[in-house]
């Protein structure tokens, strides 16, 4: 009984940010639930990796490469998995990030930009396709990636916070207009994951230090730590579930 409810067997997923970190890690771990996926992201040759270890698991995948910034990629990336998978029952908008920081008073305007638009206005393209496309259907699992960034903010990433809170909020408006339709939309805040994003980072003894100093459980989360919460979210276990959002950060935010 409790796998099945945690099954995502004769589900079709899209995952954006599939080609490392913890979008790679929730596209194995949907693969592994049951459910045949589509993977985005801009590097081809990392997704046809991912496809192949997909395929090794027993289920479909495509690699559909997509530059989540550009709408009309996402209507690919939307058309090419009902085309080939059949239909979509789950997107996770995990695509995004930022390379660097900068106090508000000095940031470059196009440096808001490109945040803004990487971090949050796909996320809205991306949830409205998709969501136009599970109402036809009747029902869908949409999960957002925010972050402990958009609910506490970050110094030096008042844009990086910015988006992702926008997104969180989003999210909540989105899940109650669609709420009576049976298409759920939710949002993950990790807290500190080690990943090539802040590679920078946890791989300085110095700046890890300091990041662990602000965890309770003192220590980074690892991608695969994420997955549990987005297989919830995806699965028939969280059916009572919209406009929630799940902090992962080690007791950072409590
Ligand atoms: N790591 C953390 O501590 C942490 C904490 C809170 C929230 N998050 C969020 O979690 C998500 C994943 O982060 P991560 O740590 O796994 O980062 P990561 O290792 O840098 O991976 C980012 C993924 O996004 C893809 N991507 C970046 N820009 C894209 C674009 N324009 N179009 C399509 N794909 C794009 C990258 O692939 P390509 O380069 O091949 O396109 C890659 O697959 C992000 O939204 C991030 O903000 C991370």
């Amino acid at each position: 009984m409790s796998t099945e409810l945690f099954s995502l067997a004769g589900k079709v997923a899209i995952v954006t940010g599939a080609s490392r970190g913890i979008g790679r890690a929730i596209a194995l771990g949907f693969a592994d639930a049951g459910a045949d996926l589509a993977v985005a992201a801009r590097t081809e040759g990392d997704l046809d990796d991912l496809v192949t270890m997909i395929g090794a698991k027993g289920r479909k995948a495509i690699a559909v490469p997509t530059d989540v910034t550009d709408r009309s990629q996402i209507e690919v990336l939307i058309k090419r998995t009902v085309d080939e998978l059949g239909k979509i029952d789950i997107l996770v908008n995990n695509a995004g990030g930022t390379r660097f920081m900068s106090p508000a008073v000095a940031l470059r305007p196009d440096g808001w930009d490109k945040a803004i638009n990487l971090n949050l206005n796909s996320v809205f393209h991306a949830t409205q396709l998709a969501a136009q496309e599970m109402l036809a259907r009747g029902g869908g699992s949409i999960i957002q990636m925010s972050s402990v960034a958009g609910i506490l903010g970050a110094q030096g990433l008042s844009f990086y916070s910015a988006a992702k809170g926008g997104v969180r909020l989003m999210s909540q408006a989105i899940a109650k207009e669609l709420a009576g339709s049976n298409v759920r939309v939710n949002s993950i805040a990790p807290g500190w994951i080690a990943t090539d994003l802040n590679e920078d980072m946890h791989g300085n003894e110095d700046s890890s230090k300091f990041i662990t100093s602000m965890i309770p459980m003192a220590r980074w989360g690892e991608p695969e730590e994420i997955v549990g919460a987005a297989i919830y979210l995806a699965s028939d276990a969280s059916s009572f579930v919209t406009g929630a959002t799940l902090v992962i950060d080690g007791g950072q935010s409590a």
